[in-house]
């Protein structure tokens, strides 16, 4: 018989343990993203952020965004309660921003510029693009659960994005051709 895996079979990798909470760390690493950061205001009109960079365009039609949030994070607490988020794609002047929304820092909009949306979410100000979301799923798995929001509004000012890879920032050292 050949190589292949018959119906029910087990690869054998799936047999073998888990790596490590350091090496899965090590591994994603090294994939570059830009940083996002998730707001919502809970119904009690509270807000909150989270800086991500665990997010992808899901569908165009409908227009989807998936994110997927840490079980732990206050602003999912937030976005369950309104059903609500905006996502926002930060400037490269903007890591301070980025280490803000990675705090646990419970007064993390007192020094920002922003604006309340339409679907009631606090809207950064001066990031490279904005997206207003409604909650369509909300999926536990593992320690994080993915959310997916359909986009209702979009704000794009442009310029040069905040990118992050292995643990830093970093910025284009040149514009794209
Ligand atoms: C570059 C970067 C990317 C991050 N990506 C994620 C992510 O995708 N999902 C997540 O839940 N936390 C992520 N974090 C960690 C959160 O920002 C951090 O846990 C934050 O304190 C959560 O805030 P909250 O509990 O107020 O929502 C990231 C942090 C950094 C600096």
């Amino acid at each position: 018989m050949d190589a292949q895996v018959s119906a029910g079979a087990r690869a054998p990798a799936a047999e073998e343990a888990a790596i490590d909470a350091s090496e899965f760390r090590s591994f994603a690493g090294h994939f570059a993203t830009g940083v996002a950061v998730v707001t919502a205001r809970g119904a009690a009109g509270d807000l909150s952020g989270v800086t991500i960079n665990a997010v992808t365009s899901l569908s165009l039609d409908p227009p989807l965004y998936l994110v997927c949030l840490d079980n732990s994070s206050n602003t999912l607490g937030l976005l369950r309660e309104t059903r609500a988020f905006a996502l926002h794609f930060l400037a490269r002047d903007q890591a301070a921003i980025s280490r803000l929304f990675a705090s646990k820092r419970p007064d993390k909009f007192s020094g920002i510029i922003y604006a309340i949306g339409e679907t009631g979410s606090p809207i950064i100000d001066g990031v490279l693009a904005a997206a207003e979301c409604v909650v369509t799923e909300l999926t536990a798995m593992g320690d994080h659960t993915i959310v997916i929001g359909e986009v209702r509004s979009t704000r794009v000012n442009g310029g040069e994005p905040l990118l992050y890879h292995r643990g830093a920032y970093a910025v284009l050292d040149s514009a794209p051709d």
